[in-house]
């Protein structure tokens, strides 16, 4: 009887993850069920190093590799990036610590918090009613010094720690935005000013009994300019190549950077932003880091006007690129919701139109449009 009981109080502390098998509210249709879970890691998703400085037909090493990467697939990992290993595992470290505090504190479980930054647990991600198997928080980082109180105040290093952290990854974005500048030949500094607006959202996915039945986060695109995650050497990160889910490498100490829809638009369509996935694991933890390097809230998002020319004219035809639902969602967005069924050309719109349209962030979208305010 005493251990019956004790049993009991201790399944009550369990946390929702800690379970032998999925409960059916986690369990996705078959068609959405995640592929290759186990195929080998991809290795055309090309590792830059940034110390290199080899020039090659004018432009450094780093610069043509980015170049060739952000054209193939829009995805690939830096490393030698300078960002100290401390900066970064404290970052993670105080995100774990977040995560666990938030499963102690069964007060804030289902409603996010609106003030400053929004957590939402894994039952809130319904989708079609399925949830995903991932806990979340995310909030703006830009300026810093207006937002840095708003965001959560225990762990008490939590703003501290994250502020470290956000100093270096504005300073690699900054670099990388201006390799990108180098290398399609947009004047530099042409992202200066207008890219400053930046979103952390950090996902904690636990281990899962059966990764075959759930999704950590569903098939998407960015709706950014450039992303930086830190995955902190695990797996679990897909992209769509060719039609196929293939694995992102773990790294250690490697961030992930990809190419967001409106870069991809800036870039007159020469960058790829690729649809990505997050799959469980039966056994690892995976927590992530992403940083949004997004466009600011009135920058009118067309092609950069020097990558337009009579050869490469702007024009975007719907059914060029039009491959998915998902992608049709995002383009209707941009049209501000023209008739579909007959295709209209690219239209420019302000980037905070684009969000709102688009819905870029679900529930939360205009939550994060008004600096959570
Ligand atoms: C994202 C994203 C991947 C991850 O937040 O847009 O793709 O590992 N995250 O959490
Ligand atoms: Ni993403």
């Amino acid at each position: 009887m005493w251990r019956f009981q004790r049993e009991m109080k201790e399944d009550k502390g369990a946390r929702w993850f800690e379970l032998e098998c999925v409960p059916k509210e986690y369990i996705f249709p078959k068609e959405y069920r995640p592929q290759n879970l186990d195929s080998p890691v991809c290795d055309s998703i090309p590792v830059i190093s940034l110390a290199k400085s080899k020039a090659e037909n004018g432009h450094s090493q780093p610069v043509e590799e980015i170049l060739k990467a952000s054209q193939e697939l829009g995805f690939f990992q830096v490393i030698n990036h300078g960002i100290p290993e401390k900066t970064v595992t404290d970052a993670m470290n105080v995100l774990k610590e977040f995560f666990d505090m938030q499963a102690k504190d069964t007060t804030t479980v289902t409603v996010p918090h609106k003030k400053g930054y929004i957590y939402t647990n894994s039952t809130y991600f319904a989708k079609d009613g399925v949830h995903l198997w991932r806990e979340n928080v995310k909030h703006p980082c830009h300026p810093l010094e207006e937002c840095i109180h708003l965001w959560p105040a225990s762990p008490t290093r939590y703003q501290e720690v994250i502020a470290a952290y956000m100093v270096e990854i504005q300073k690699l974005s900054t670099r990388i935005l201006e390799m990108i500048c180098e290398g399609l030949g947009l004047e530099q500094g042409y992202f200066k000013d207008t890219s400053e607006v930046q979103f952390l959202s950090s996902n904690f996915y636990p281990p899962c009994p059966d990764p075959s039945l759930t999704l950590g986060l569903l098939p998407h695109i960015d709706p950014s300019l450039i992303t930086i995650l830190y995955q902190g050497g695990s797996t679990g990160l897909q992209v769509m190549k060719d039609g196929q889910w293939v694995n992102v490498g773990a790294i250690p100490n490697a961030f992930v950077v990809n190419i967001g829809n409106q870069l991809e638009i800036i870039s007159n369509w020469k960058f790829k932003s690729a649809k990505h996935q997050v799959v469980t694991s039966t056994y690892e933890t995976r927590l992530s880091i992403a940083t949004f390097v997004n466009p600011s809230p009135n920058w009118i998002i067309e092609p950069a006007k020097n990558l337009v020319n009579e050869l490469e004219p702007t024009l975007y035809k719907a059914s060029q690129n039009m491959v998915n639902e998902l992608e049709l969602t995002l383009y209707k967005a941009t049209q501000n919701m023209v008739n579909v069924l007959e295709p209209a050309l690219y239209k420019p719109i302000q980037y905070k139109d684009y969000l709102l349209h688009s819905n870029a962030f679900g529930d939360d979208t205009a939550a994060l449009q008004n600096g959570l305010r």
